[in-house]
């Protein structure tokens, strides 16, 4: 789908549709000019088709005195309460309720724009365009596509717009990355995805494997790794600035597991195909990262990305294994199915090693997050109230919503081991929280952050702006996040 953005009046733009945005209680408006008269949109009000709900939409063949082969109004609610949130998720309903009629090229008019509606109108569009279909044959699949999505608005716009389109791109990049099934996209598949990230957007790349990992002593990734087949990797993702505006390094660390069986503390069966999304994290590192390339903050970034499998076999871990971290650390692994918290300790002490100075997480980390908060907040933790509310400031912008969760010292007594310095899992209760004191232990002193996504990266159903599946969280925050560094 081609993104632009067309500064001529709306009845000259000749597409399929043209979509404007009413709102509740109001006349035509907010209509293109030409289409402001006859009386039609009270009828339609009158009639019951059309109140200007949130995403309600009507479609009117042939309007007159209009380039456009139809006239679409979508409700925007009400006004004062129409923020870029609403445009986003607007722009998506559009595209995917349209692009199903066999409408191939669509427009939106929009007076009075913003630079933020701009850009999350172009992150709408982008996103609803997603299907998770990559692996159906079904050969009309093109044909359900659209060809162009145009926001009509003033050409000052078209940055905020561009800005919009990348953002929007690298998160259905990680929700690519995230549908792919395990036998598909092993840890070595993973990293060669961050390789032509990399190669794309002239971004530095390493990537440690196995050998170079034992050198480093990553004792906890590796006994992690040790079940599977396939081989782990650290991926390494690194953004210079031409000119940083300060000594800041900030890291964005994901948890890449691309396959969660539990190990020998096996997970039931039920569900359990779903485990291919536990490198959520990891996806989101590494398409923020291509879209970080892109935009050019001028911050310096790097991607952690710790990649495993975990697996059974005669070599897998076993419950009551100690195991040595990069850190020094021991850990006695009570739990094999705690395998997240493992593989992000020793990527967190190598970031701290390379010299960052702010780290943020995410990772599919608890199912006790979704116990918590349900699917709608990501859980947020922290060692650094101040960095938390900078990170939450861009979460705000980015339209991606976050709770923060308590980490008093009293939690981290739930962490005690008989016979190493830590256990992977503390008791029954609060096991978000235990999960994050485990992570903090290896973060300390480093101003950290760390988002549970597991309840919020895969959407059970499908809202009319988003298909079902994963759903690419993290990627806008961590891409304002840089933007916004010095704000
Ligand atoms: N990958 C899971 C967490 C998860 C659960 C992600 C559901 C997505 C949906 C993680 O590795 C895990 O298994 N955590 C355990 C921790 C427990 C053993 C302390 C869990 O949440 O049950
Ligand atoms: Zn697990
Ligand atoms: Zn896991």
């Amino acid at each position: 789908m081609k993104l632009q953005i067309e500064s001529s009046s709306p009845e000259q733009v000749s597409v399929d549709a043209l979509a404007f945005i009413c709102f509740e209680k109001e006349a035509a408006e907010t209509a293109p000019e030409a289409a402001r008269q006859g009386g039609w949109l009270q009828e339609i009000r009158d009639s019951g088709e059309f109140s200007g709900k949130l995403y309600e939409f009507s479609v009117l063949h042939r309007p007159r005195n209009l380039a456009a082969k139809r006239l679409v109004i979508i409700g925007g609610g009400s006004r004062d309460k129409f923020t870029s949130v609403e445009a986003r998720r607007a722009a998506g309903v559009l595209v995917r309720s349209l692009r199903a009629k066999g409408i191939r090229t669509l427009a939106l008019f929009l007076e009075n724009a913003t630079p933020d509606l701009a850009c999350a109108i172009a992150e709408g569009a982008v996103l609803g365009e997603w299907e998770s279909d990559k692996h159906k044959t079904d050969p009309k699949k093109a044909e359900k596509k659209l060809e162009a999505f145009t926001l009509v608005a003033p050409e000052a716009l078209s940055e905020a717009f561009e800005r919009g389109r990348i953002i929007g791109e690298a998160q259905n990049v990680t929700r690519e990355l995230v549908n792919e099934p395990a036998n598909l996209l092993s840890p070595a598949q993973l990293a060669d995805a961050a390789r032509q990230t990399a190669a794309k957007y002239a971004l530095g790349c390493e990537v440690l494997d196995q050998d170079a990992m034992a050198k480093l002593g990553m004792g906890c990734l590796l006994g992690v790794a040790q079940g599977s087949d396939n081989p782990p990797f650290l991926i390494v993702l690194k953004y210079q600035p031409t000119q940083p505006a300060s000594s800041d390094h900030l890291a964005l660390v994901g948890k890449g597991v691309t396959f969660d069986t539990g190990g020998n503390s096996i997970k039931t069966s039920e569900g359990m195909e779903r485990m291919k999304y536990d490198m959520a994290g990891a996806g989101a590192v590494i398409a923020a990262m291509g879209a970080i390339a892109q935009l050019k903050p001028d911050v310096t970034v790097t991607g952690f990305v710790p990649t495993v499998e975990n697996m059974l076999s005669g070599r897998a871990m076993r419950p009551g294994d100690i195991v040595t971290s990069m850190a020094g650390k021991t850990v006695e692994v009570l739990n094999t199915d705690a395998e997240g918290r493992l593989i992000l300790a020793d990527a967190i002490t190598y970031a701290k090693r390379e010299g960052v100075t702010h780290m943020v997480d995410a990772a599919t980390l608890t199912g006790a997050i979704g116990i918590a908060l349900g699917h709608h907040n990501i859980g947020a933790f922290t060692n650094d109230e101040e960095f938390l509310a900078r990170f939450i400031k861009a979460t705000k912008i980015a339209g991606e919503k976050t709770w923060q969760l308590p980490m008093d010292e009293e939690y981290k007594d739930y962490l005690k081991s008989a016979f190493a310095d830590l256990p992977n899992v503390g008791g029954r209760y609060g096991g978000s929280i235990t999960a994050a004191w485990f992570l903090r232990e290896f973060a300390d002193p480093t101003p950290w952050v760390h988002l549970d996504i597991a309840a919020t990266a895969w959407l059970d159903d499908g809202k009319a702006w988003l298909s079902k599946g994963p759903s690419g969280v993290g990627v806008r925050s961590f891409v304002q996040l840089a933007l916004d560094w010095l704000a």
